[in-house]
């Protein structure tokens, strides 16, 4: 299958990033790991890290065009702004599984909407970096492997 993973602001920086919130695993790290995973399980994976809302919207577009199965996103700060992107991914109707490394509950009263849960798959959360796998797991037997 095509699976395709979004990080949203700020991931590029983690490794660094407010470690004790996001750990010290680097966005290279988890995409690393993800591209082995999928690999070995014999699915094409993209990943696309933005800074700007409009070219996580534009991505997930163009996921509907190219066949993409399924989407797991960290919307990171877009997770409680985005109309836009929640609407791109409502219009394309792909599944998908939202996820964040630090636990959102735990946090200031600001993180504690988000605009993707009601609408996602499922969502995990609070893991760190290991949630990412956790969720391309879930993808996988949500897909018969
Ligand atoms: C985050 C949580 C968000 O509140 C925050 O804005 C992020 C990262 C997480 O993965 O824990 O940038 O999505």
């Amino acid at each position: 299958a095509s699976l395709l993973v979004l990080h949203g602001p700020n991931l590029n920086l983690l490794g660094t990033r407010e470690p004790d919130t996001y750990g010290h695993t680097t966005l290279d790290d988890i995409n690393a790991e993800l591209r082995q995973r999928a690999a070995a399980a014999g699915h094409r994976l993209d990943i696309l890290q933005s800074n700007a809302e409009y070219q996580l919207v534009d991505r997930i577009h163009a996921a509907a065009a190219d066949g993409t199965d399924f989407i797991i996103i960290n919307p990171a700060a877009f997770t409680h702004t985005s109309v836009a992107l929640r609407d791109a991914l409502l219009g394309t109707a792909i599944p998908f599984i939202e996820v964040h490394l630090s636990n959102v509950h735990a946090r200031e009263a600001f993180r504690h909407h988000s605009y993707f849960s009601d609408i996602a798959s499922g969502v995990i959360l609070g893991l760190g970096a290991q949630g990412y796998y956790l969720a391309l797991e879930a993808v996988f037997s949500r897909l018969g492997d």
